[in-house]
């Protein structure tokens, strides 16, 4: 694929661009990973010219950058790709200016960045294409989410499609861009050890863990009605669960990879109103503290009574032959007591304990244990024979197999997510970007979810910030007899 020569940015003055993206397109900058022709216009609906928009890039990137990165030379020498155009996509005025400014670049691979609100994402797609900036070689990117449910993501998706090829369309869940998610890829199919045993014959559940511990951090006008499961589960958590469970792709090519994991996500199990009532929870942090601090309850932070959930847990089930009978469980939250990202695989216990009549008592079943942040570690949980004579029958003890990926890779950085995203965008490589079947089939499931909150009138349970979310979230995973991995 070609490389885009020219990368515009919708939403530029926008909090995702500077937090991430102007910082992560500097890194790249700075690692020489960026072609000395590709320029670099951003656009948002205030006006501004150059010099002001290459100041509020210069105070972004001193924010969010490490001091030592962040040397003179090295920030003008970026600026001077960065060029601005006021566009007000609602208004759909700028477009013209947009065409001048790129003027003999029209004719080259363009790249255009959708960081604006998701309702923009059509209107811009075809703004673009009236003006004639959607050239075959013209690629889109585009943030999450896209739509609200399956319908109004059709929708955005025909829009788009409309202007753009499918192969030209890059929809971005910046968990794909994480190091450790990439890792499980490794994980499973680089190594003989865990394939093999990766079934309902050997695997009794799974857990799937994202808790943070921030609350809204003044995002209500979009958080508030999104909730959890459609900021969360829709896409990373099901991003996550779809790389653990998927069937192996003959390669790590874009098509190979997405055709499994569409196909898993078409084989989650939807639910209906009898099963959230069993299999699912909805939560609402009231006021506490996490890590110390008191922080308010989110009602209080919004200032209304509210029913979005900020808090949500899950027991999925996967219809195929691996994973027959095996519970996924899924569990993701604002104002935990701690900020993780982690996966449990639970095997089953050994057929039978050769040990029972040398009183070793029960074995423990093998666990392990993959974390994905903050911390990058894998531990697999193992019985070992207490050292000893055992004159009072064997000893035998869980013991941890421990390998710290940031130990292992000492040296070097840890890059942002976007990084790796905005450079595969840039290059035209879509394997870590999510395709219009699988947003679709992600979405059917969570419609299965929400239609059936909405038959049942499912209210959130209030649990105290700081906490594991509601009591019934516990209850769920300990009926079968397991628990949550704190
Ligand atoms: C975003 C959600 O997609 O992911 C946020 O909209 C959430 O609500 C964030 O905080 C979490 O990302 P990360 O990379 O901090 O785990």
């Amino acid at each position: 694929s070609v490389k885009v020569e020219t990368l515009v940015l919708f939403g530029a003055t926008g909090d995702l661009a500077q937090r991430m993206l102007f910082p992560s397109l500097y890194n790249l900058h700075v690692d020489g990973l960026l072609e000395e022709s590709l320029a670099i216009i951003g656009s948002g609906r205030t006006a501004m010219d150059r010099v002001e928009f290459h100041d509020q890039v210069r105070a972004a990137l001193a924010e969010h950058l490490p001091g030592d990165r962040l040397e003179t030379g090295a920030v003008d020498a970026f600026l001077a790709r960065l060029d601005y155009c006021a566009i007000d996509a609602k208004a759909g005025t700028g477009y013209d200016a947009l065409a001048a400014l790129l003027g003999e670049r029209m004719e080259r691979p363009i790249g255009v960045y959708l960081s604006t609100p998701p309702s923009m994402f059509g209107p811009i797609a075809q703004g673009l294409a009236s003006e004639g900036i959607a050239c075959a070689e013209c690629r889109i990117a585009m943030e999450k989410p896209i739509g609200h449910d399956l319908a109004s993501s059709r929708e955005v998706n025909e829009q788009v499609g409309s202007a753009f090829a499918e192969d030209h369309i890059f929809r971005i869940d910046h968990y794909l861009g994480k190091e450790t998610v990439q890792n499980l890829l490794a994980l499973r199919f680089a190594n003989m050890l865990f394939e093999p045993l990766w079934n309902a014959q050997a695997i009794d559940h799974v857990q799937i863990t994202v808790a943070e511990t921030v609350g809204l951090e003044g995002r209500v006008s979009y958080y508030d009605g999104v909730g959890a499961l459609k900021d969360m589960v829709q896409n990373h958590m099901l991003q996550l669960l779809a790389i653990i469970a998927m069937e192996p792709p003959s390669s790590v090519s874009a098509t190979a990879v997405r055709d499994e994991k569409v196909k898993l996500l078409r084989s989650l199990r939807r639910m209906t109103a009898e099963d959230v009532k069993a299999h699912s929870v909805k939560g609402q942090y009231s006021s506490g503290a996490v890590n110390g601090a008191a922080v308010a309850g989110y009602a209080d932070e919004l200032g209304d009574p509210s029913n979005t959930e900020t808090f949500v847990a899950l027991k999925a089930f996967i219809d195929n032959w691996r994973w027959k009978g095996v519970p996924f469980y899924l569990r993701t939250g604002k104002r935990m007591p701690q900020r993780k990202s982690e996966v449990l695989i639970q095997f089953k216990p050994v057929p039978h304990n050769i040990f029972a009549r040398v009183g070793a008592g029960k074995l423990d079943a093998n666990m392990m244990i993959i974390n994905l942040q903050p911390e990058e570690n894998i531990r697999v949980k193992v019985m070992a024979k207490q050292p000893g004579l055992d004159r009072d029958g064997v000893k035998l003890k869980e013991v941890t197999m421990d390998v710290s990926l940031s130990h292992s890779f000492a040296g070097e950085r840890r890059r942002i997510a976007y990084e790796r995203l905005l450079l595969d965008f840039i290059e035209g490589d879509q394997t870590l970007f999510v395709r219009r079947d699988e947003v679709e089939a992600q979405w059917q499931w969570i419609d299965s979810i929400r239609d059936a909150w909405a038959a049942v009138d499912m209210p959130p349970q209030t649990y105290t910030a700081g906490s594991w979310g509601p009591s019934s979230a516990i209850a769920l995973i300990e009926r079968d007899g397991a628990s949550w991995h704190d």
